[in-house]
């Protein structure tokens, strides 16, 4: 089997990043992360795919100073010297061109920590929270030229609890971020992902049965009928 070459490209922690590179370890998994691309040297992801022996690069975007283009022709220069087919974007905290989007258009993809398209941006634990969702979550899309934009691949959602703060609840959708996109970025890899009318189609996935309900509507002290 050829595995698709993928870079994962990271701006700090990389939780998301180390998911995906532990679901590569696996030979049957349809890509391989062979490149982690950071626009910062900071970013502590780094670290994690080098002790890995996954080859690691930095174009700091700092550098650039406003030059996207300039910003993104490095990027570009780096990808091409790895061969990469497919982007993965965990945790990336850059806004790219629409000369970049359309140039990956269909091969890249992005976590966001919400159920798009509720909370694009940033601090979406805390607008969640202050909205009183009782659901939340994360979803994997197709990068479009807007920011947390494009075709749906995978979300997963969790219960927002009255106890929550805005730690417990990013730690509860983190968990779901680290088993979903492995499983999205495989789907896209092994070439099952269609578009049809701007929507995704997976071919052979298994949907989800059941339903998510919060508070549960057979909560303890609720009179019956
Ligand atoms: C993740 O929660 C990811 O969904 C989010 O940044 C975090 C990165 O964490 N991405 C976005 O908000 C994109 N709009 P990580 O570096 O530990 O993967």
């Amino acid at each position: 089997m050829t595995r698709a070459r993928v870079a994962v490209l990271i701006s700090g922690r990389g939780s998301n990043m180390a998911a995906l590179l532990a679901a590569a370890a696996d030979p049957a998994y349809p890509a391989e992360i062979a490149l982690v691309l950071s626009n910062r040297a900071d970013a502590a992801g780094l670290a994690h795919a080098a002790a890995r022996g996954v080859p690691t690069a930095v174009v700091e975007s700092r550098a650039f100073r406003g030059d996207r283009q300039g910003f993104e022709a490095a990027m570009e220069a780096e990808l091409a010297r790895h061969d990469i087919r497919i982007l993965a974007l965990a945790g990336f905290m850059r806004v790219l061109t629409a000369g970049f989007v359309a140039r990956w258009e269909g091969r890249m993809v992005n976590i966001h920590p919400s159920l798009l398209p509720a909370f694009p941006g940033l601090d979406t634990h805390a607008r969640a929270l202050a909205a009183g969702v009782r659901l939340h979550g994360c979803t994997v899309h197709l990068v479009s030229a807007g920011v947390d934009e494009g075709p749906i691949l995978a979300q997963a959602a969790v219960p927002v609890l009255d106890s929550d703060t805005e730690g417990s609840l990013a730690a509860r959708v983190l968990a779901e971020e680290h088993r979903l996109y492995p499983a999205a970025l495989a789907w896209l890899a092994a070439g099952r992902v269609s578009l049809a009318g701007g929507v995704v189609r997976i071919a052979d996935a298994r949907g989800a049965t059941g339903s998510l309900a919060n508070p549960l509507p057979a909560a303890p002290g609720l009179s019956k009928g």
